[in-house]
């Protein structure tokens, strides 16, 4: 886990209102996909990083049995009010622990994560240890279905340098640098109307890509065989991401 703490009750709310939509376009993808590998409705769904809970509220409305986690306590706050069919669970990745373990992730018949969750760890031994946690908590027969930040992304990012959105109760400016090869550092500043001022919270993560490879050569050594591709479902994606699907032998 990072040092400083990502998504605090600003960001994470600004993440809500204005970029959940991605997770809510990339849930009927995952519906499909879990239909076609037949994880049943009724079935577990572990979604790793769940941010305010679009996903896991969609994959629960559809019937299934889901259990969000995410190492933001505000994010999971926000998940459990926007989201109440399914459960959530502060849990910071790597866990460090087995599957089932007190602390580790619960096993579950799919293990779905959107938002590049993995590239927010601190190098590419945590994302591979995340990976192989991930592996392991999908039962037999399950799916896995993640997306991943490669150099592709990042490198498209380091020409626009910077993002910038001003809503009526809110504003974010980014600002992107790529300190050394393999990372994507973002300068995140928030402004959130209070009352008749402004509150400011800035933050700075610290992404590190993981080409597709690396990420299937861990998975299959877990027993997941697993294929790249360029979205969940038909939704849009941004340049740079990657989604891997497998399935556990
Ligand atoms: C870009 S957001 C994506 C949220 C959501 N899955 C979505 O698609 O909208 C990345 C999420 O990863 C979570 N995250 C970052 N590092 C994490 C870690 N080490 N363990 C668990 N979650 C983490 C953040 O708190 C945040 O909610």
């Amino acid at each position: 886990m990072t040092s400083a703490p990502y998504y605090q009750d600003d960001l994470a709310w600004v993440h809500h209102v204005g970029y959940g939509q991605l997770a809510e376009r990339a849930a009927p993808g995952i519906l499909a996909l879990l239909e076609r590998a037949e994880v049943a409705r009724g079935a577990s769904v572990l979604d790793v990083g769940c941010g305010s809970g679009q996903l896991a509220g969609a994959l629960a409305d559809a019937g299934y049995r889901v259990l969000g986690v995410d190492a933001s306590p505000a994010m999971v706050e926000l998940a459990r009010s926007q989201a109440p069919r399914a459960q959530f669970e502060i849990r910071s990745l790597p866990t460090g622990k087995a599957t089932s373990a007190p602390g580790g992730l619960p096993a579950a018949d799919a293990v779905v994560s959107t938002g590049h969750v993995l590239n927010y760890l601190d190098s590419p031994e945590a994302i591979a240890a995340a990976l192989r946690e991930l592996a392991g908590a999908v039962r037999p027969g399950g799916l896995l279905a993640l997306d991943l930040m490669t150099e592709g992304f990042a490198s498209a990012h380091e020409h626009c340098r910077g993002h910038a959105r001003v809503e009526e109760d809110w504003a974010i400016v980014t600002r992107d640098s790529r300190p050394g090869p393999r990372r994507l550092h973002r300068q995140l500043t928030v402004f959130r109307r209070v009352g008749d001022g402004w509150r400011r919270t800035d933050e700075h993560h610290r992404n590190v890509t993981c080409e597709p490879a690396e990420a299937l050569a861990v998975l299959g050594a877990s027993g997941i065989s697993a294929e790249e591709r360029p979205s969940f479902g038909d939704e849009p994606t941004l340049g740079g991401l990657v989604v891997l699907v497998g399935v556990r032998r």
